[in-house]
């Protein structure tokens, strides 16, 4: 058989790829939104190219009607995100969703390929509606960090350059670069530890912070503003440096200047 039009063929690809992009961006717009770290940093996507696709059939000897179920990544999304960990968080929001069905995970991260090459694949089913009704097609995620994706993007170039006849020394190279992207991926997953107790750090302090200026208002509230300003003067000098019991310290303090107010 003979596909006479491929831009039909190619359409719900471009549909699928277009509504992916747009819903996995919207997943990280969620977070931000919330204020929250997403585990997502960018979507790209793609429709593979004509001369790739036939290419590709010619050396799995797949005849042109068969395309549609034996290449599954026609329709290519890229997922990239800050840390390893949040490899594991997009899998599962994938899992979750109803609008797509997982065909198979491959699981590259754990298990990195001879070449070097690391990330999380996803095969998925996805129904496109279009103007003459419902088609499923197969899209391919690939769920990786951004390290994964730097050394991925270069060593596929290198291979395009040379036609996959690497020689020794850059394969070498490439080989080094893949264990420091993977060391560089480690790193930066203790440092992200760090950061996520900076920031509990920094919202229990805020907490506080809010907290005495509540019961400063109080004060004022009451009519105290001697007492008010002098509260306000001792905050003013923890806001920036203050340790944490010195603010709850104040916390009490201003707390029991309140009651005996009120009362
Ligand atoms: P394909 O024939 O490309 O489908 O490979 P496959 O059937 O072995 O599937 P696999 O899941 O291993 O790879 C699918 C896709 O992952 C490829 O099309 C690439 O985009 C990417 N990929 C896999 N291995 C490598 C690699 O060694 N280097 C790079 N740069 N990308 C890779
Ligand atoms: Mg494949």
């Amino acid at each position: 058989m003979v596909i006479h039009d491929w831009k039909s063929f190619f359409m719900p690809y471009e549909q699928a790829v277009d509504e992916l992009k747009v819903k996995l961006r919207s997943i990280r717009k969620e977070y931000r939104k919330k204020n929250e770290y997403s585990p997502i940093e960018f979507v790209t996507g793609r429709v593979k190219e004509i001369s790739s696709l036939l290419e590709k059939a010619n050396k799995f000897g797949i005849p042109v009607n068969r395309l549609q179920y034996e290449i599954e990544d026609i329709a290519g999304i890229r997922i990239m995100c800050q840390f390893v960990d949040d490899i594991d968080k997009v899998v599962e929001i994938i899992r979750c969703r109803k609008d797509m069905q997982i065909l198979y995970e491959k699981d590259y991260v754990s298990g990195v390929k001879e070449s070097g090459y690391r990330s999380y694949h996803i095969i998925i089913k996805y129904p496109v509606n279009m103007a003459e009704g419902q088609k499923d097609i197969l899209a391919e995620f690939q769920i990786r960090t951004l390290a994964m994706n730097f050394w991925a993007t270069i060593e596929h170039s290198l291979n395009y350059k040379y036609k996959k006849q690497l020689p020794d020394m850059v394969r070498e190279k490439l080989k080094k670069a893949a264990d420091a992207a993977f060391e560089l991926d480690e790193l930066m997953l203790d440092i992200k530890d760090e950061i996520k107790d900076a920031q509990k750090l920094f919202e229990i302090k805020s907490d506080i912070i809010t907290n005495i200026m509540h019961n400063i208002l109080s004060l004022r509230s009451l009519g105290k503003n001697a007492e008010a300003s002098r509260f306000e003067g001792s905050l003013n000098k923890l806001v920036e440096d203050g340790e944490i019991n010195e603010l709850n310290n104040l916390l009490i303090l201003v707390k029991k200047e309140v009651n005996r107010y009120k009362d």
